[in-house]
């Protein structure tokens, strides 16, 4: 199954299960459903220990530009499977809300609240990877990390499959997401064996990529052709599968969470559940997580209390505007640098990384201002 990070409105059309799967790409207009007005999901710890596992998990695989380990990122389809198998079980639970989230058309791409946006992966979370992959080996090793509204957590899973001296806790609005694409996106990339195709089955994907690459490069006025052609160009994808054996369910979870604590619920109330107290983060990274204005206050209070002084490090891989919702770069800077901790401190920004396309997007370093 080709993997695509960017497409355009109509791929949203089309209703059939394999282009529901795109879904998991990312929109360049966010839309947002702001009808509902709902109580914000509390933050808790959420029990890795406890959480359920198929006994196979499909996986793409994902080749990102200049990084030379590849990253397995579970496939949606494969969720939706999970969830028929689980059906006559999940009626009355949580989970039952997963195939509305998994199903949202192009119309809306979040609900304010209710679902935001994880189980999709979104391409600022592969500027991100390619981004610390660039980074010092001694910046990116033996650190104690969290990745705030992680979705699938593409940089998570290259930072604990980069250095097994990294601990890293995750983070998003949804148990949904943790449970059934973060989890076992950090099981695929940690302690399982992934069982990778034939190279022959790779060429042919290749080749396939390349032939609507070049089908596309005719059609010069689709604004969105660059971004789509860079993705496509550079993030090579397959099909893989990893089983997992019913009686290693316990030993596996356990060494997944050996290095890794995983939180769910809003940001207002998740410093309380993080030991803060005790132990600072090295680095925090967050991708397309500032869209929305009326959470960039939460967002900068997390990264006040649970950086590290004086050495601890944010980065934020967002688009530079998200058009129609107010949130981007330019809110999310102006507010960061007005804001002080209760001690008075404040953090200021550098922009790393802006991309060329149309739509740009770009990662800021966030640190302390001391
Ligand atoms: C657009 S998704 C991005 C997912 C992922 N980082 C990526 O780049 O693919 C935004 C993420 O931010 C998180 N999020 C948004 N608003 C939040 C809030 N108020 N509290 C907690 N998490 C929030 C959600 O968990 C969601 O997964």
């Amino acid at each position: 199954m080709a993997f695509k990070f960017n497409f355009t409105s109509e791929d949203l059309d089309l209703e059939d299960t394999e282009e529901n799967q795109q879904l998991e790409s990312s929109l360049n207009e966010l839309t947002i459903d702001e009808t509902n007005d709902i109580d914000k999901i509390p933050s808790r710890e959420y029990d890795i220990l406890s959480s359920p596992l198929p006994s196979v998990i499909q996986a793409d695989i994902l080749q990102v530009p200049n990084v030379e380990k590849a990253l397995y990122k579970r496939t949606l389809a494969d969720v939706k499977f999970q969830m028929a198998e689980q059906d006559t079980l999940i009626e009355e639970h949580a989970d039952k809300d997963v195939i509305p989230m998994l199903n949202l058309s192009g119309n809306t791409d979040l609900i304010k609240g209710v679902y935001e946006g994880g189980f999709k992966t979104w391409e600022c979370s592969i500027d991100m990877v390619q981004y610390l992959s660039e980074l010092p080996e001694e910046q990116i090793t033996n650190k104690k990390i969290l990745e705030l509204g992680c979705g699938s957590s593409l940089p998570s899973l290259y930072l604990l499959s980069r250095s097994n001296t990294n601990k890293v806790d995750v983070q998003d609005y949804n148990d949904q997401v943790i449970r059934y694409i973060t989890i076992p996106n950090i099981l695929l990339n940690t302690v399982l064996t992934v069982q990778e195709p034939s190279s022959s089955i790779v060429e042919e994907e290749e080749e396939e990529i390349e032939e609507e690459s070049s089908e596309e490069e005719d059609d010069e006025d689709d604004e969105d052709d660059e971004d789509e052609k860079r993705i496509e160009e550079d993030v090579n994808t397959c099909d893989a599968e990893a089983e997992i054996p019913t009686e290693k369910i316990p030993t596996m979870l356990q060494l997944v969470s050996e290095r890794t604590r995983a939180f769910v619920g809003d940001w207002s109330t998740l410093p309380e559940q993080l030991n803060v107290d005790q132990e600072k983060y090295d680095m925090i990274v967050t991708s397309e997580t500032i869209y929305a204005e009326h959470a960039l206050p939460d967002l900068i209070s997390v990264f006040q209390k649970a950086l590290k002084k004086p050495d601890g490090v944010c980065y934020v891989a967002a688009k530079t505007v998200y058009f129609g919702v107010g949130g981007g770069i330019l809110p999310f800077c102006n507010l960061l640098v007005k804001t002080k901790d209760k001690s008075g401190d404040q953090m200021k920004f550098e922009k790393v990384f802006e991309s060329e396309s149309t739509v740009k997007r770009e990662i800021l370093k966030v640190s302390w201002d001391l």
